[in-house]
């Protein structure tokens, strides 16, 4: 360990688990040490949308954390971290972190993100969105959290979903400092 990029992915219940799975890939693979905490609905989902089990997706980490376990490391501000990505994040972990609420390790570690003023990245996805949802968002980026909905761009014209999931995923490592991120630009029509 002791990579110059140590990042904490929380992977939610929102439907989108393959977010989650890329970026540990993608971060594994740009040399960086991941921190995992994965909520109960969220081994639900990968477990529907990818097939994989808890501890098959923890191995893609170099550390996991149970949910419930708010003593780990993680849920410290003096444990130094470059950023936090939750991907993909639930409604309702989104509302916990907008209210500071930190009832499990995952939601300590978002506060703890933004207490300490580090990248906080959250992955959101609901639709439509509903004034709870809209006002967590806001109360969220006014602390400092950016929230970065996966939504596809076509200008690029993707021929896969793997394509598609490439182009959140390279945004959000470019976005919190990882150098070998390698983000799609647009250079403007013709
Ligand atoms: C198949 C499936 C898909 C879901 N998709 C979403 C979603 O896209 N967004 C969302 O906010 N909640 C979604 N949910 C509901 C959350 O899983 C639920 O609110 C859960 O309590 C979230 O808890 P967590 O934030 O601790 O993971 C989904 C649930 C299931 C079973």
């Amino acid at each position: 360990m002791g990579a110059a990029v140590r990042v904490v992915v929380g992977i939610t219940g929102a439907t989108g688990a393959a977010y989650g799975l890329r970026l540990l890939e993608r971060l594994r693979e740009t040399g960086s040490e991941t921190h995992l905490v994965v909520s109960p609905a969220g081994v639900l989902n990968v477990h529907h949308e990818l097939g994989l089990d808890r501890k098959t997706l923890e191995a893609r980490a170099d550390v996991a954390y149970a949910p419930g376990d708010v003593g780990a490391a993680i849920a410290s501000g003096s444990f130094e971290t470059t950023a936090m990505v939750v991907a993909p994040c639930s409604m309702r972990t989104l509302a916990a972190v907008a209210h500071g609420l930190s009832d499990n390790l995952l939601t300590r570690a978002a506060d703890v993100a933004l207490k300490e003023r580090r990248r906080l990245v959250l992955m959101v996805r609901e639709t439509p969105l509903n004034l709870a949802h809209l006002r967590n968002m806001t109360a969220v980026t006014e602390m400092g959290g950016i929230v970065f909905p996966p939504l596809p761009a076509f200008y690029h014209r993707p021929q896969s979903i793997a394509e598609l999931i490439d182009d959140s995923v390279e945004r959000v490592l470019a976005l919190i400092g990882v150098a070998a991120a390698a983000p799609r630009s647009w250079n403007g029509l013709g």
